[in-house]
């Protein structure tokens, strides 16, 4: 045992079994470049209140000054490949700096009539810098490609940067990156939305209600402008078909109802 501890080879492995502990707990990601001092003594309540203060006044800002800068960079592009570039070339959303390795912004058809929206990048979309990829992705390319859609739908998320251990992204920081959105969705002008998950249908529609009830019902999505409005369609997101698959047939449904929208039939699918 002692022989262990002295072997420099023996604190290496023991390092990689705490990463492989972790990552298979599903922490995966760095959050913060400095170490944090723990032994720090816990300040008076008082000044407590002061730093809750300040904190919740910094981020404001901040997410103006980052807004303003989405503003002005998705209103400069004209095509979806331009946007592309301003999605890249932008700085202010903080999930860019908590471990994403590139912006992911979208992939298909740059004229679809459809505008799919997800909720943001997974691990296989960090590594090959285009959404939907994974294996929640490969299920949705299934999922289009028996509804006929396959070469009818551009793919973006409501994010451009994968959210550290894949979690949710926060409401401010879709915020942040929804000028980007919308501007995807005012050069493509499609003819339906489809809004793959909670994440997406809250963040784009603004509105609370679980997914479960809004799924398989049309909301119109329309641009505060007014200029670009289409028909919206949340359904539940594949990740969630691969925990569930007996869900599939409700997204099935969906999915039909959506091809015959676009077709040009009413078909209102069962909710
Ligand atoms: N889940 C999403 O919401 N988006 C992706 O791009 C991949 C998985």
């Amino acid at each position: 045992m002692n022989d262990q501890i002295a072997d420099p080879s023996h604190d290496y492995r023991v390092a990689e079994a705490l990463l492989a502990f972790w990552a298979d707990a599903g922490v995966d990601a760095c959050l913060e470049d400095a170490p944090i001092d723990r032994t720090h003594v816990a300040p008076a309540p008082a000044a407590k209140a002061v730093a809750r203060a300040t904190a919740s006044v910094t981020p404001l800002v901040q997410t103006g000054d980052a807004l303003g800068e989405a503003r002005r960079l998705a209103a400069s592009a004209t095509t979806l490949d331009e946007l592309a570039a301003a999605v890249a070339a932008f700085t202010g959303c903080p999930l860019s700096g908590m471990g994403a390795t590139q912006a992911v912004f979208g992939r298909g058809n740059p004229d679809a009539s459809v505008l799919v929206i997800g909720e943001g990048p997974g691990a296989e979309e960090d590594r090959q810098g285009q959404p939907f990829v994974g294996k929640a992705g490969q299920l949705l390319d299934r999922m289009l490609a028996s509804a006929g859609l396959t070469d009818r739908v551009f793919i973006t998320n409501t994010v451009f940067w994968r959210p550290p251990g894949n979690r949710t992204p926060t409401p401010q920081e879709q915020a942040i990156c929804a000028p980007f959105v919308e501007r995807a969705f005012a050069i493509l002008k499609p003819r339906a939305v489809l809004l793959l998950g909670a994440a997406a249908a809250k963040s784009v529609l603004q509105v609370d209600e679980g997914i479960m009830r809004l799924r398989g019902n049309w909301r119109d999505w329309r641009l505060a402008e007014g200029a670009v409005s289409a028909p919206a369609m949340p359904t539940l997101h594949p990740a969630f078909l691969l925990r569930q698959p007996q869900a599939k047939k409700v997204v099935w449904a969906d999915l039909l109802a959506l091809a015959a929208r676009l077709d040009g039939e009413m078909l209102e699918p069962d909710s």
